[in-house]
């Protein structure tokens, strides 16, 4: 299995087989409805990317395994950890791509499912405001606890569920989750301290209901999942003028002239949001192009990022490629880097400046 996607395709095989890959956050975090960028960026980086690392280093445990003389005790041990580390990965995606405003815009908070969604929401509670009490009133019953609260299409049952899920490994036999609220206490007590209750109402105000609904038609195969609705926003459409986290820190351990040349692009405004970079980065302003432009070598790979790959390394990266250099925008950018653990260096502002 090598696992990624934009929600089907699969990326080019430069990484180890078997990786299950790092999704971008698709929500940009400095622009939430009264969630803070500080929650959401910890709770990607550290607690889907931690699961993420596990269920990686889970999975080479395994393939490495003498099946005949290992002992039960220690396949049980491995199967069940896997099991929850990979539910908790499916699950952190689900939520984090159910999340956020459309292209450059905050969310408003008053986002109402697409009309295909909104129809089965009717048949399967009797109106979408149904199924919002319902929904949030057993996420609010996982206060004080953890878990999480699931819309999920059964095929079997045939039709939408709300599903409590004690766990990352509770889920309904067969069910498609379209929409994962993340009831774990990580999820939000830098911002809600104990207010689990105020979370959950928050995270409704927040929901992108175009990728949900566009989740829910993938479930019942209406659609597929090859659209730039699941890439970040401003990201170059075309793969081949994108590289993996993944795929770059193979790169960076090749040999010299395989090897990318690093190019940090930062606004202005936002070198407050930055601490670190990844290690021989050059940092400049996208406005200063003009300047920058000349450093660099039109015989070597370039690898441009900026804090979560959306316009800032997409637009960068579009302006080299039309002007010949072999540049790729770095999916999910630093942030997506920090979910797989990639090392960085404290943030160099030296050779920045703004325009
Ligand atoms: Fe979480």
């Amino acid at each position: 299995m090598h696992v990624q996607k934009p929600l089907s395709k699969s990326p080019p095989q430069s990484t180890a087989p078997g990786t299950v890959m790092v999704r971008p956050l698709l929500l940009k975090p400095q622009w939430m409805n009264g969630l803070s960028e500080r929650l959401l960026v910890s709770h990607y980086e550290n607690n889907y990317g931690g699961a993420l690392r596990r269920l990686n280093d889970i999975r080479a445990r395994l393939a490495g395994l003498d099946w005949a003389r290992t002992p039960s005790f220690e396949i049980n041990g491995l199967k069940r950890e896997e099991l929850i580390a990979a539910g908790s990965v499916i699950l952190h995606e689900i939520y984090f791509d159910s999340l956020g405003g459309h292209g450059d815009n905050p969310p408003t908070g008053h986002a109402e499912p697409p009309a295909g969604l909104a129809q089965a929401l009717e048949r399967d509670f009797g109106s979408v405001g149904a199924w919002r009490a319902e929904f949030t009133t057993m996420a609010k019953a996982l206060a004080g606890g953890s878990g999480w609260a699931i819309l999920a299409w059964s095929e079997r049952l045939g039709r939408l569920v709300n599903q409590w899920a004690a766990d990352h490994a509770h889920g309904l036999a067969g069910a498609a989750p379209i929409l994962a609220l993340d009831m774990y206490e990580h999820a939000y007590h830098l911002d809600f301290g104990a207010k689990a209750a105020a979370y959950v109402d928050q995270a409704l105000a927040n929901l992108n209901w175009e990728r949900i609904g566009a989740r829910y038609l993938l479930a019942i195969g209406e659609r597929t999942g090859d659209d730039e609705l699941f890439l970040p926003f401003g990201a170059p459409s075309r793969q081949e003028a994108r590289i993996s986290a993944e795929e770059l820190k193979v790169a960076l351990e090749s040999d010299n002239d395989r090897r990318p040349v690093l190019l940090d692009v930062c606004l202005p405004r936002d070198l407050p949001r930055r601490k670190d970079m990844l290690a021989g980065a050059a940092m400049h302003a996208p406005a200063a192009l003009s300047h920058w432009i000349k450093e660099l070598p039109r015989d070597r790979p370039i690898a441009v990022y900026c804090i979560c790959g959306f316009q800032v390394s997409g637009t960068a990266v579009a302006e080299l490629r039309r002007r010949g250099y072999n540049a790729r925008a770095l999916i999910g950018g630093i942030t997506a880097w920090h979910a797989i653990g990639g090392a960085t260096v404290p943030l160099d502002t030296s050779i920045y400046e703004g325009a």
